[in-house]
């Protein structure tokens, strides 16, 4: 258990809901019009997802504002009108020394539709940090908002002290002012940044970007995209049909109702055109709440790499499914040798599903579709591949992908520390909870290493239909069994890994970054609710000290 619990946000169940709604409506009358540009526009609280009738009250639970610190988090619809702080093109800075401004916007997430954000610099997602392995990376940020903000590598093997967790780590950067994260990129891949502050809702408005590490030396593929997928949650718009929406079983999810790749939606999300011959590489990420199964309409691709890490000669695949988790990479690769439009896209046939979809459009260096024309092709091809049909492609299974090659850890040898973790929901101080072990954080044990240890975690997902996502900081483990059989393919590594409704798996890791690391569930309403743990090193003597002052809200 933390000491420091005094930085606790409790959970507030909604079983006070009338109360709650009675604050919810004083924080949008004292508070609402001023953290807004858009004042005129302002919601009627009728609006607000605590009286959309469509919410299980499980989902309830969400809202919010029933457990906000400082802000008032009363969901802002969008507007329709254009704002004069609307969000920006995404940058990619290649420096060495950047800064990352976070500050509001309106984010154009369908044509003439926009939404309230909060950004770093003026993006979502904010900016994509390219730089190359070995490099030190330097990242101030700069808070213009008039909450408290930090950043979080995830992924990133890092320092502690440049891990971005407030309370944990380092005390929250608070408003005009700024914090400097300098560190050394070890590992390439695909990463992604966040702020670590209050994250189910400062990620939730936006406030992520990513983070890619290339390789020294090597041939750059000659496109490369990132395509973050997110989903948001609009009270001007109407509530997904969740029976259609097969790949968000969560009962969480209902609020979700616009979904997005790159902070845009359906016929709004840019084509991505290729050339014949070009080699492309895809970096999925998913920045959301919601696992998201996608098809990939591909003749012949490969999944080169899960959360950064390389999977060792790959198999050529073809039309098949590919399920990301909230905080999971995946970078897909394939040859564009069919012109013509492809779509890759979540699986279901509701509006919301067909909305998060990416047109990879190849041509000869002639011919050009027009926008128009591809949209139509999209729609075309979207009628197709109804949930029937892509149902049947075969899924990815990393468990089996890959060649088998010499690794790190196996299942026959002895380990120093060999800890369990069970999943679940329960009951913490009279409210629904998400545990660990039966346990809700901060009421939960750490689990303790020293430097130098091996250790063993079996993670077992007891939930009935909910996935979660682990994601460990500062360390990447290796996956060693799933239900009981050994990984046959490629060796895994992870740091976000989906333990999905039933399943158990056997997982590895070096103690070999002294520190206090959160090891988390990335649904974070799960996180939010108890679903997090700290992994303890004994030897490690931090310097830090949580300023009491400060509104640090580390998850
Ligand atoms: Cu994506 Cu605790 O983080
Ligand atoms: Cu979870």
């Amino acid at each position: 258990m933390r000491s420091d619990s005094a930085s606790f946000r409790p959970v507030q169940p909604f079983s006070y809901k009338s109360i709650s709604l009675f604050i919810l409506l004083m924080a949008v009358l004292l508070l609402g019009g001023c953290s807004q540009s858009s004042g005129d526009n302002q919601q009627p609280v009728a609006h607000s997802p605590a009286s959309d009738t469509s919410m299980s009250d499980h989902s309830m639970n969400m809202d919010h504002s029933a457990h906000m610190g400082t802000t008032a988090a009363v969901p802002e619809g969008s507007i329709t009108a254009k704002p004069a702080d609307v969000t920006t093109k995404q940058q990619i800075l290649t420096a060495k020394e950047i800064t990352l401004t976070a500050r509001k916007a309106h984010l154009e997430i369908e044509k003439g539709k926009y939404l309230p954000v909060w950004t770093f610099n003026g993006s979502v997602p904010g900016p994509q940090i390219e730089v190359t392995q070995g490099d030190i990376v330097t990242v101030h940020l700069k808070n213009e908002l008039d909450v408290p903000v930090s950043i979080h590598f995830h992924g990133v093997v890092l320092p502690v002290a440049m891990d971005g967790v407030p309370g944990v780590t380092q005390d929250a950067v608070q408003p005009g002012q700024t914090f400097t994260y300098t560190f050394k990129a070890l590992h390439a891949g695909t990463y992604w940044y966040h702020s670590h502050q209050d994250s189910l809702n400062q990620i939730g408005k936006g406030l992520y970007g990513t983070f890619i590490v290339k390789k020294k030396n090597t041939v750059p593929a000659d496109v490369d995209r990132t395509l973050v997928l997110d989903e948001w949650n609009d009270p001007n718009t109407h509530a997904p049909d969740r029976e259609a929406n097969t790949a968000a079983l969560s009962s969480n999810m209902g609020m979700y109702n616009i979904y997005t790749i790159n902070g845009r939606s359906g016929s709004y999300i840019e084509p991505m055109r290729v050339h014949t011959g070009d080699r492309v590489r895809l970096r999925f990420v998913n920045a959301g709440n919601m696992t998201q199964l996608l098809y990939i309409n591909q003749p012949a691709y490969r999944v080169v790499s899960t959360d950064g890490e390389d999977i060792n000669e790959p198999q050529t695949l073809s039309h098949g499914l590919l399920r990301i988790a909230p905080g999971e990479r995946y970078d897909v690769a394939f040859t564009a040798d069919q012109t013509g439009v492809q779509v890759i896209g979540a699986v279901g046939d509701s509006d919301f599903a067909r909305s998060m979809r990416i047109p990879v459009v190849t041509e000869t260096s002639a011919s050009t579709l027009s926008d128009q024309q591809v949209n139509d092709q999209v729609n075309n091809q979207q009628n197709k591949l109804t949930t029937q049909t892509v149902s049947k492609w075969p899924e990815l299974d990393l468990t089996h992908y890959g060649q088998a090659a010499p690794s790190q850890f196996n299942l026959k040898q002895s380990y120093d520390r060999d800890y369990r973790m069970t999943l679940n929901m329960g009951v913490s101080n009279g409210q629904t909870a998400y545990t660990i072990n039966g346990q809700a954080y901060p009421k939960a044990d750490n689990m303790d290493v020293k430097t130098g240890d091996t250790v063993k975690i079996t993670m077992t997902n007891e939930s009935v239909n909910e996935d979660h996502p682990m994601h460990l900081h500062g360390h990447i483990f290796q996956v060693l069994s799933k239900n009981g059989q050994p990984l046959t393919g490629s060796p895994l590594w992870k740091d976000t890994l989906n333990v999905r409704p039933g399943e158990t798996y056997v997982v590895a890791l070096k103690a070999d970054n002294p520190g206090i690391w959160m090891f988390h569930c990335h649904e974070l309403h799960h996180a939010t609710m108890g679903m997090m743990i700290d992994l303890v090193y004994e030897d490690y003597v931090s310097t830090y000290k949580p300023n009491p002052q400060v509104n640090n809200i580390f998850e």
